[in-house]
């Protein structure tokens, strides 16, 4: 045995119960209470918790935003998600112009394999530039790669696809047995208001968030559900942010669309009042942070039959000299803030202690649900014999206050530095190594592995389950 984890309170979607965790070869090997220490290293998890480790479906690490590249790239930006208890990624691969899909996969894989220290997967983003080969959607699913991101919004960026164009991708991914993620904010109404504010002078950080309403998600939210509905695709809202965009996917999922949702950790626990910051340009990302009410209703959506599956982080940090260059004019604020280190503080502290959801919640959306929606069963998502041995140690006493020095990730503020958590994770365990333990990256740089995904086991059911 090379790990033994005694004493282990182990928390699944549904139960918990007191184990020791044996583990061999990177797996899972046993299960039992009575199990003992058999050569390797023994941790005594007394009066901690043990979850799955988590899996963020939703990272940015190197990617060319706005003239810059977001801050973490695949070292920085897997260190921090270990260091938050995260042992699975799913980035975005990016095509640069010129690139092809699967040319820019192979450009995305040579570049992470060297670097990731947890295990990663990818999603391909489908832009404007990608139309003419359509055709090749069947070969990136064949690559392990079963899921296709469009944006309704971001015309200027070359990002922006037509309905008729997302319809189209739309049957392809279906006929290949993917799934289509959507940035989901309405492209016509956000240019208009931008505009309007900018001529009126109205070019500080509280005007990104005036730039993109609730029904701007709303309103593109229910287009593509329709059209989704018509593909018969499974469809992955990402970045969910405000109730009016949740009513809509439940809505979706009432007619019938094979719809789910994701949402991010700062829609959870920050409101658009941080924007009347002095820093406020610091907190600008797309969509924009909303009101206390909507946080309200994105952690209702997290409970059991809710339409929030999962929550990822959108990580794209910006260093505070890049914010800085939107300092007179909101547009030119690079879009992202980072959040892979802090989905599992904050699901803890800010959900389970305070109540808002369940610790068997908080393991559903976390590993549970984005292992089966991303095709990662059975090695990932669980604490099961066989199973990757990937788990996070939980002390719920521990406190931490969120600063910059705290977190890992390359950037020079926190976005979360008002926060102190109840609990936080102390050790992490990836494929059997620890890679964190007590707030230190323990692991290696290129140690994690690419994970091939499965495309048939995305199809999401036909009615809400
Ligand atoms: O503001 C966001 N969501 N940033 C992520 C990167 C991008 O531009 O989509
Ligand atoms: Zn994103």
């Amino acid at each position: 045995m090379d790990l033994l984890v005694k004493n282990a309170k182990i928390v699944t979607p549904s139960e918990s119960f007191e184990s020791n965790i044996g583990v061999e070869n990177g797996k899972v090997s046993s299960l039992s209470p009575l199990l003992e220490p058999a050569g390797g290293k023994v941790y005594d998890a007394r009066g901690m918790i043990v979850i799955p480790g988590g899996i963020d479906a939703h990272t940015h690490m190197e990617l060319p935003v706005m003239g810059t590249v977001s801050a973490d790239d695949f070292y920085t930006g897997t260190v921090a998600a270990a260091c938050g208890g995260i042992t699975t990624i799913i980035d975005f691969v990016d095509s640069k112009p010129g690139q092809t899909m699967l040319g820019a996969l192979d450009d995305y894989r040579r570049r992470a394999d060297r670097k990731v220290a947890t295990d990663y997967g990818l999603h391909m983003m489908f832009k404007g530039q990608n139309l003419g080969e359509m055709d090749r959607i069947p070969d990136v699913v064949a690559q392990g790669v079963p899921s296709f991101k469009v944006y309704t919004a971001y015309k200027s960026r070359g990002l922006m696809l037509e309905d008729a164009d997302i319809s189209r991708v739309m049957k392809k991914v279906a006929g290949a047995g993917g799934l289509v993620a959507v940035h989901a904010e309405s492209e016509t109404l956000i240019q208009s208001l931008i505009q309007e504010n900018l001529s009126a002078g109205n070019t500080g950080a509280r005007y990104h968030a005036i730039s993109r309403p609730p029904a701007a998600e709303a309103e593109a939210i229910s287009r593509v559900a329709g059209l989704a509905k018509d593909a018969d695709v499974g469809l992955y809202i990402v970045h969910l942010s405000s109730k009016a965009g949740k009513d809509e996917v439940e809505k979706a999922r009432s007619r019938g669309a094979n719809i789910f949702a994701e949402t991010c950790p700062h829609y959870l626990v920050l409101t658009d009042q941080v924007y009347e910051r002095e820093d406020g340009r610091n907190f600008v990302m797309s969509p924009a942070l909303k009101k206390s009410g909507d946080c309200a209703a994105l952690w209702e959506g997290l409970r059991p039959g809710g339409v929030i599956e999962t929550v990822g982080s959108d990580h794209c940090p910006f260093t505070s000299r890049e914010k800085d260059w939107g300092e007179d004019d909101f547009t030119r604020i690079p879009n992202g803030v980072p959040g892979t280190e802090v989905i599992m503080p904050l699901l803890y502290s800010e959900g389970v202690r305070k109540g808002r959801i369940s610790i068997f919640d908080m393991v559903r959306v976390t590993a549970e649900a984005p292992s089966r929606r991303f095709g990662l069963r059975p090695s990932k998502g669980s604490i099961t014999v066989g199973s990757d041995a990937d788990f996070v140690v939980i002390d719920p006493n521990k406190r931490v206050r969120l600063t910059a020095d705290t977190l890992h990730t390359r950037i020079d503020y926190s976005i979360y530095d008002h926060i102190t958590t109840e609990g936080y994770p102390i050790l992490t365990v990836s494929r059997g190594e620890v890679v964190m333990e007590n707030g230190d990256f323990v692991g290696k740089k290129g140690r994690g592995r690419f994970i091939p995904r499965a495309g048939s086991s995305q199809r999401v059911p036909k009615r809400a389950e």
